[in-house]
């Protein structure tokens, strides 16, 4: 029997209902993590990885699929099934400024955390912020200030300390370094890798950078418009994407392919599509650098959607005409 998928989501999709109508934000979207490891999830802003963050905590209700951890179902309907939602996926938000109560001290913070599904005595709770605080690489001589007596990089370690202090089987990242600087960033990257290793949970790894997704992923997911477009281990989606939009991606962060600009891969144009309309056929054909307004013959694109059953393949792309694998074109 395969081992259970530290997390798995199936088909999983999440509408926003607003003022003018509903969102589709995330659009059937199925992914798997293996027990221990680390998925990247990329994409542009509005792509909808913050929704599938908060479907996957609990904090959106998906209108359709199912969500498993530790090969369990998670979050069904009922108020006891929701109950040890917050225990075992714990999500660290994208902005260190509203992810800690401004004026609770980091003590308090991390012993709120750390009491919220068992009851400690003191003695206990004092142990476990130390411990805690240990874990993220902070001494107990900051445990009595408040968030803004914290650096940038010292309020994210608290956040990460408060989400592990549940001891969480799964913890989701969003954004986490993206209000970093550079060296601040790599540290805490370089620290998520080392405490997943000591812990030993699931992580998904959000951002809309691919530099630091690649630092801490065993595997990338690409994410466009509410779909996944792309999955594959992380070197192989770096060194040889079979989507356009991924190769597009890449060909932005200069940092991530030694020489120039790979040749033929124009920089990405224009802005994400509104979700409310997405476009026809494949979402990403009137943006593609290889698609029908570029290239005759491939008029299936703005007709027919890419979508596949890829279950089980360690690399795929939803397109009709992937860079890497060799298929015979699809009838119009
Ligand atoms: N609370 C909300 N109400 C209505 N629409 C929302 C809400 N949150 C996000 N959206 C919309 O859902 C889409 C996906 O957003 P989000 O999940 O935040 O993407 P990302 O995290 O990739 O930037 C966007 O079009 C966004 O405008
Ligand atoms: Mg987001």
């Amino acid at each position: 029997m395969r081992e259970a998928a530290g997390l798995a989501l199936y088909d999983v999709t999440v509408r926003h209902h607003g003022p003018f109508g509903a969102v589709t934000a995330v659009d059937g979207v199925s992914l798997e993590v293996p027990r221990g490891k680390t998925l990247g999830l990329v994409g542009e802003s509005g792509s909808g990885k913050s929704t599938l963050a908060r479907a996957v905590v609990g904090l959106a209700t998906p209108c359709a699929g199912r969500i498993t951890v530790g090969g369990r179902e998670h979050g069904g309907r009922r108020p006891a099934d929701r109950r040890g939602l917050g225990r075992q996926v714990q999500l660290v938000f994208q902005d260190p400024d509203t992810a800690l109560d401004p004026r609770m001290t980091v003590r308090q913070s991390l012993a709120e955390a750390a009491g919220a599904f068992v009851r400690l005595d003191r003695r206990s709770r004092e142990r476990r912020v130390g411990e805690l605080l240990e874990l993220v690489g902070l001494g107990t001589g900051i445990a009595d200030r408040v968030p803004r007596q914290l650096s940038g990089g010292q309020r994210q370690r608290v956040a990460v300390a408060r989400a592990l202090a549940v001891d969480p089987a799964v913890l989701i990242a969003d954004e986490i370094t993206s209000a970093l600087d550079v060296s601040v960033r790599a540290a805490l990257l370089a620290m998520l890798r080392d405490l997943q290793r000591r812990l030993g949970f699931t992580m998904l790894f959000i951002s809309h950078d691919l530099a630091a997704v690649r630092h801490v992923s065993d595997a990338v997911a690409v994410m466009y418009l509410g779909r996944i477009v792309e999955t594959a281990p992380t070197e192989n989606l770096l060194h040889g994407p079979w989507h356009p939009y991924t190769r597009t991606l890449l060909s932005a962060v200069p940092s991530l392919h030694a020489g120039p600009r790979p040749v033929g891969v124009p920089p990405i144009a224009g802005e994400v599509p509104d979700p409310a309309s997405p476009p026809t056929g494949c979402r990403f054909h009137p943006r593609c650098p290889v698609g029908p307004h570029r290239r005759a013959g491939r008029e299936v694109c703005a007709v027919r959607d890419p979508q596949e059953d890829a279950a089980g393949r360690p690399h795929h792309a939803a397109c009709h005409f992937p860079w890497g694998p060799v298929r015979p074109a699809p009838a119009p």
